[in-house]
């Protein structure tokens, strides 16, 4: 058994195998004695989507709950303290680690093997069973909760998410951040450590050659005039359509706390998924444009706010919104093959 560092540092491995947007890793680390301090670093997610934080408070949320199931499962105890310095602080939570016994955990070994699946899924309906351990394990997050469109309420809600493409690629800040943080060749998605590599995209080998062309953004907007961001909706929302369900999970109250909460019922529902075979996407941009919609209008065009209305009446066909919840993540979910090229991250280091 290594030092207690060396164990800590083990299980902080397992934390940053989380999702974030854009695999922005938007985390750091310190170590004081046995207690980690898990730190948000700002510095990581500045994307238009991570309004207030949010994007960057549900990865944190996804994190902390793979730390709490590697610590339970390689016999650690936690104490937790989380937003120590109050919400508007830096450290999102202190972690004090104690020698207990290893319990069984059935999702510790999705942990790794969790991963974004941006490919077409079969669109088989769910088995009851699959809803239920679903729901149970976004339910076991205290105020969070899963609501899945299924038939023709996954057809509104895959409209609905899908017309954030067109916002994305109308949106010089939303573009120019995504395409900075495309890795285009594996040698670079080596060396970078974050971002997503562009085998993981979801493209078949002809749009793999004519999407770099988008990265130029006085081209785009040149298509565009032509139509085409009002086509890229399209892309999506077979995908979403193709699926056999879209989710949506919800957390009661507001704020980083509640985001927090949703990341970890995410991050439940995501390796529980894993752990039933199925494919899994988030496809949530939409609600973080609509958060803007709602609380700092004056950052959407006109035009997109029009978009955006249209988004939010479908997801409110689609959903049945618990009242007094926020929702955190919209997500597909189906049976798929495996991408085949994984995520990597940035490795751990314990300041
Ligand atoms: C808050 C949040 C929002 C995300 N939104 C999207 C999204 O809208 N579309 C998408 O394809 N992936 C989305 N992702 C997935 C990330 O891009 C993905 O987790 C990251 O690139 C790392 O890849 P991995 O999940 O395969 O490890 C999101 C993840 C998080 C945590």
């Amino acid at each position: 058994m290594g030092t207690a560092a060396e164990e800590i540092r083990k299980i902080a491995g397992y934390g940053v195998m989380a999702p974030s947007g854009d695999n922005c890793q938007p985390w750091a680390f310190r170590l004081k004695g046995d207690i980690l301090e898990v730190i948000d670093d700002r510095t990581r997610d500045t994307s238009f989507y991570n309004f207030r934080n949010t994007a960057s408070y549900i990865a944190h949320g996804a994190l902390l709950e793979n730390i709490r199931i590697a610590s339970r499962a390689l016999g650690y105890e936690l104490t937790e303290e989380l937003f120590p310095d109050g919400e508007d602080g830096l450290t999102i939570a202190k972690i004090r680690f104690s020698k207990a016994h290893p319990l069984d955990e059935p999702l510790f070994p999705f942990i790794e093997i969790r991963c974004t699946n941006r490919f077409k899924y079969n669109g088989s309906p769910l088995a009851d069973e699959t809803r239920s351990a679903l729901n149970a394990s976004v339910a076991a997050v205290s105020g969070a909760g899963l609501l899945l469109a299924e038939g023709r309420a996954k057809d509104i809600a895959a409209k609905a998410a899908s017309s954030n493409d067109r916002i994305l690629f109308e949106h010089k800040g939303l573009h120019d951040f995504l395409f900075d943080h495309i890795r285009w060749s594996a040698k670079e998605a080596e060396a970078a450590r974050d971002g997503m590599d562009i085998r993981t995209l979801g493209l078949d080998p002809v749009q793999q050659r004519l999407f770099p062309l988008l990265r130029s953004w006085n081209l785009l907007r040149v298509l565009n005039s032509l139509g085409l961001s009002r086509m890229l909706p399209l892309q999506s929302y077979m995908l979403c359509k193709g699926s056999s369900a879209m989710g949506l999970v919800e957390v009661r109250g507001s704020g980083p706390r509640a985001y927090l909460s949703g990341g970890s019922a995410v991050q439940r529902a995501w390796l529980t998924a894993t752990m039933l075979g199925l494919s899994f996407q988030p496809m949530t941009g939409i609600l973080f444009l609509l958060n803007r919609l709602y609380k700092d209008a004056d950052s959407i065009a006109t035009v997109h706010r029009i978009v955006l209305k249209k988004a939010e009446a479908l997801l409110k066909e689609a959903f049945s919104l618990s009242p007094g919840s926020t929702p955190v993540m919209l997500f597909r979910i189906g049976p798929g093959k495996p991408p085949g090229v994984s995520s990597l991250r940035m490795p751990v280091v314990l300041k």
